[in-house]
């Protein structure tokens, strides 16, 4: 907002003199010399033929006793160094209290996220998707959007299929249906690797798991009720964790609830002569122009490969069983008919980007998602432990989502005992939730990362809890502060420096939105905390003798805490009392 009103001020100024043109004010590289610059100069300059430091004086020369709050000045060989005057400050500090960030117009979006597999243990992935799927769902309400998400349940494959064969091959399938046993997730959890590892080395096995998915898919009983079991049980512990990373959705749906609408959706391909057969399987083609251009092949038996491969999107096997694509062009099919939202969005590993690609042009094709609606994908990179392989558990064994929440709460818990912090149970939660969702969305998104428990768990540096601690502290002040009166009269360089970080940090939700990725909040935040780190060290707040200085500081820090727990709200992070 600032630098809006900064930019209209240039052309305000440029126009007075019959010079058009756009100028752009961004933060300031040089924070010593100026608070923001403006580069536009050399464009315009270059445009209308004339030389871009006689230009930035011309422009500048006529624009300061149009205002009182920034004083401009022209540094060589053309920029426009911009210093807020001490009115400027007073004023940002004010517009920082009400600036709309509504984009959203009313408009609908639609988020699928998370996107857990029944029957089979969450895995690191599935914290990743919960983690940015979450914060985009709080991101876009924070826009103004009105939101739906769902959280998308693989719940109608052949991992239930496998626990149900393990489970007859061991001869308690029966005693679990008719409820002699109690099926539990410990059960499951046993059942699906053993059968997962049987399969690949008993064909017959592997068939009679085969039967099965299909049995429950047809709806044949006990299969039918038994599958409801055991997606009941696994749904169970899902919210569990979902619970205890803090995280929530509108729809539980999953690939069954797009069974239904299957058919419809193969007959809308075939009746607009979208799909053919395929070395006896259904796909669509949704390669565009200059892709999927055969590489001639050397000789005639070697494979054909492809330049810039798009290949075709297979609707049905040749087997006549459904694919997770066709699931996922039946959910959007009934998502439109429901909810008509404005955009889709899916928040999934990088390895599905090609397939996404696929299924949206699909749907544009079909005409399943309107010509307007907005489809995004949104991949995410893998986690590995600090060594740059997969995080492993303590006994070898590849670290499922549990595993991994399980040892970042009881180091948590050490470093509260450490500290010797008075605390609640939930409070380990809480910071190593910090610690895990501000290591997981400081990247951008698309990248791999190294997770380094330890470091993403320190009260210092560019982690969750430091942000989460210096909360905490200024919380500390307020309640210890006498009373006083807001007072936004800021003198020294250290408020001044607060109020830029919180005015970048302002700029950021957009920005997030428009690179689908978080990092820039998490930095901002990151920003805001260091820039009051700054302030707290060299001002003793408290014990200040200047009352309207006192005021000044504690009405900025107030505004602070307001903005970190703003911004952590977004990314999921829960700000404690104390820690
Ligand atoms: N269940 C899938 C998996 O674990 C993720 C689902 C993602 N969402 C979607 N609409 N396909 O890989």
């Amino acid at each position: 907002m600032i630098r809006k009103e900064i930019e209209n001020l240039l052309y305000e100024s440029a126009k007075k003199q019959n010079i058009q043109g756009e100028f752009c004010v961004s933060f300031s590289s040089l924070p010593n010399i100026c608070d923001f610059q403006c580069n536009s100069c050399f464009a315009i300059a270059k445009k209308l033929g004339t030389n871009p430091l006689d230009l930035a004086n011309l422009i500048v020369s006529k624009i300061n006793n149009l205002n009182n709050h920034f004083n401009f000045s022209v540094a060589k060989p053309g920029f426009i160094n911009i210093s807020l005057s001490k009115s400027g400050i007073e004023h940002m500090a004010k517009t920082l209290n009400n600036i709309s960030l509504d984009i959203a117009h009313g408009k609908k979006v639609f988020l699928d996220y998370g996107g857990p597999n029944i029957g089979k243990a969450m895995h690191i992935g599935h914290m990743r998707s919960f983690n940015i799927g979450e914060a985009f769902k709080r991101l876009y309400k924070k826009l103004g959007y009105e939101v739906i998400c769902d959280i998308f349940l693989g719940d109608w494959g052949m991992p239930m299929g496998l626990i149900m064969a393990m489970l007859e091959k061991e001869g308690t399938l029966i005693d679990y249906i008719s409820c002699k046993k109690t099926l539990t997730l410990e059960v499951m959890n046993i059942a699906y690797p053993k059968a997962s590892l049987l399969k690949g080395q008993d064909e017959k096995f592997k068939q009679r798991a085969e039967e099965l998915t299909l049995a429950f898919q047809k709806k044949q009983q006990p299969y039918y009720d038994f599958w409801k079991k055991l997606r009941e049980v696994s749904v169970c512990e899902i919210k569990r964790v979902c619970k205890l990373l803090n995280v929530d959705f509108d729809l539980w749906n999953g690939e069954s609830d797009a069974n239904q609408y299957i058919p419809t959706v193969l007959k809308i391909f075939e009746e607009k002569g979208l799909s053919r057969i395929s070395e006896g399987a259904l796909v669509v083609d949704v390669a565009e122009k200059g892709e999927q251009i055969p590489i001639l092949k050397k000789s005639p038996d070697e494979i054909q490969r492809y330049e810039n491969p798009m290949p075709p999107l297979m609707l049905q096997k040749s087997n006549g069983g459904d694919m997770y694509a066709t699931s996922d062009l039946a959910t959007i099919y009934y998502r439109n008919k429901n909810f008509k939202p404005d955009i889709l969005h899916y928040f999934t590993d990088v390895r599905q980007n090609q397939r996404f690609v696929q299924i949206f042009r699909a749907c544009k094709k079909a005409g399943i998602s309107p010509q307007e609606q907005l489809l995004w994908h949104t991949g995410f990179g893998t986690v590995n432990g600090k060594d740059g392989k997969a995080l492993k558990t303590r006994d070898g064994n590849n670290m499922r989502l549990n595993d991994l929440l399980n040892v970042l709460y009881e180091k948590a818990e050490q470093k509260l005992v450490e500290n010797g912090v008075i605390y609640d149970q939930d409070l380990k939660r809480k910071i190593g939730n910090a610690a895990l969702k501000f290591a997981d969305l400081a990247n951008s998104a698309e990248k791999d990362y190294n997770f380094d428990i330890d470091r993403v768990l320190s009260f210092e540096g560019k982690t969750g809890p430091y942000i989460q601690y210096t909360a905490c502290r200024i919380k500390s002040i307020l309640s210890k502060a006498p009373k006083f009166e807001e007072n936004y009269s800021f003198t020294n360089d250290y408020q001044k420096n607060v109020l830029l970080a919180l005015n970048r940090m302002s700029a950021s939700y957009k920005i997030c939105f428009e690179s689908k990725s978080l990092n820039d909040l998490c930095a901002s935040l990151y920003d805001v905390a260091s820039a009051f780190s700054s302030l707290y060290n060299a001002c003793h707040i408290l014990s200040e003798q200047d009352k309207n200085l006192q005021s000044a500081h504690l009405t900025l820090i107030k505004l602070v805490l307001k903005f970190i727990e703003d911004g952590c709200y977004i990314l999921g992070i829960e700000v404690p009392e104390k820690m």
